[in-house]
């Protein structure tokens, strides 16, 4: 299973690389906004930051909703690093972009999948990966790992290359259970990734184990 980490955060990713475990990064245009990047200029620029900083697929997404919008901004940051994965939202110019894009050898992350419908149109399409919300479906209460099993099946029944990017995950019980349904991808930010470190019999066991050691040793 791959890790993505899902910010645009640069101490965070750089956190992660250390750690050691990324494969990759997902961002949004919230998550820019988040971090105080504006302009196209400072977008490019902190998007080739990101990409000198991780060894793996960072989705840059387009502002765009029109066909010809979608695929100029989409070839622009493909031309900024070979890591760069084009993400595309979901509506019909999209599907189209995507289908273009992947005739071109560009990779997609078609994304604000949340229907098993939507995921099976962008894998048609051609789509690098999908990438459904699980949290957001939650949140309006849904349950969004049942849409993941859904598509992970799909994608299996046909055997569609297009991998399934487990998006909007929340916590580490989410995580755990993308894993358990065999989501090829997870994103996620940073303390969801830290958060697969503890447990508190680690914790006290270490502590035993140090002061047994200490006990002898002095
Ligand atoms: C996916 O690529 C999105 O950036 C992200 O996972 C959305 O997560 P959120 O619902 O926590 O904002």
């Amino acid at each position: 299973m791959k890790f993505f980490i899902d910010t645009a955060n640069l101490k965070d990713i750089q956190e992660a690389v250390e750690l050691g475990v990324l494969d990759g990064v997902t961002t949004n245009p919230s998550l820019m906004a988040k971090e105080g990047i504006k302009g196209t200029d400072a977008v490019m620029s902190h998007y080739r930051q990101i990409c000198e900083l991780v060894d793996g697929d960072v989705s840059a997404e387009v502002i765009a909703t029109d066909y010809d919008g979608i695929i100029r901004e989409g070839e622009a940051l493909a031309d900024l690093h070979p890591n760069i994965v084009v993400k595309v939202p979901m509506i019909k110019d999209g599907i189209k972009a995507i289908k273009y894009f992947s005739e071109k050898g560009i990779k997609t992350n078609c994304t604000l999948i949340f229907s098993a419908g939507q995921a099976l149109l962008a894998a048609k399409a051609g789509a690098t990966y999908v990438s459904p919300f699980v949290g957001r479906l939650d949140d309006i209460g849904h349950d969004g790992l049942q849409l993941i099993q859904q598509i992970v099946d799909i994608f299996s029944n046909y055997g569609y290359p297009t991998q399934v990017l487990a998006a909007s995950v929340r916590h580490v019980p989410h995580l755990i259970q993308c894993a358990e349904l065999g989501a090829d991808v997870v994103t996620c930010p940073l303390n969801v990734i830290t958060g697969l470190l503890s447990h508190p019999l680690t914790d006290k066991g270490l502590a035993t184990f140090l002061a047994d050691h200490k006990k002898v040793n002095g």
